[in-house]
């Protein structure tokens, strides 16, 4: 299997809950290794471009609101299989749907607000991780 990137971000619910330091461990227990990871706020329209993907569905103003909500830590993370088995480890979008011991199961309140995003592809880590981060914030040997 190949070493992937991925992309995520503990969402404003994750920073509210004080959840920042669970997360992270259950993150780095799984074996995902931290390349890039920072403290930060979105606008409603940085939020807005994050999810531009998202634009004509009618939860998208609520996304960005929320999204802009308070802080939020955007990571780029490293391991084997990286953008599958991270998105295994959040569980599904739903935390009603999420398989028990998932991290939306676990600790998410709703369909909108669910702690966790995760890429969905290593095309969209890329871009995603670009966002948020500059070639030289990546720390890529950093075991
Ligand atoms: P994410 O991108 O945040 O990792 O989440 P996902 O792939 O599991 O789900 P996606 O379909 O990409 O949706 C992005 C985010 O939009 C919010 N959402 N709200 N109210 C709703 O029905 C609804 N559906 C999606 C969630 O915050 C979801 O994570
Ligand atoms: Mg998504």
């Amino acid at each position: 299997m190949a070493v992937e990137r991925t992309l995520t971000i503990l969402k404003p619910d994750c920073v509210r809950k004080g959840l920042i330091g669970e997360v992270t461990k259950r993150i780095q227990d799984a074996g995902f290794k931290i390349l890039a990871m920072k403290l930060t706020r979105l606008t409603a329209d940085t939020a807005g471009g994050f999810y531009a993907v998202h634009k004509e569905r009618p939860f998208y103003g609520e996304l960005c609101e929320f999204m802009s909500s308070g802080a939020c830590v955007p990571m780029i993370l490293e391991k084997e299989n990286a953008v599958a088995d991270f998105r295994a480890l959040i569980g599904a979008t739903n935390p009603a749907e999420a398989e028990a011991g998932t991290i939306r199961a676990d600790f998410a309140d709703s369909v909108g607000e669910n702690i966790i995003h995760g890429s969905d592809s290593v095309e969209n880590g890329q871009i995603e991780a670009a966002y948020f981060f500059a070639e030289s914030d990546v720390v890529a040997n950093n075991a």
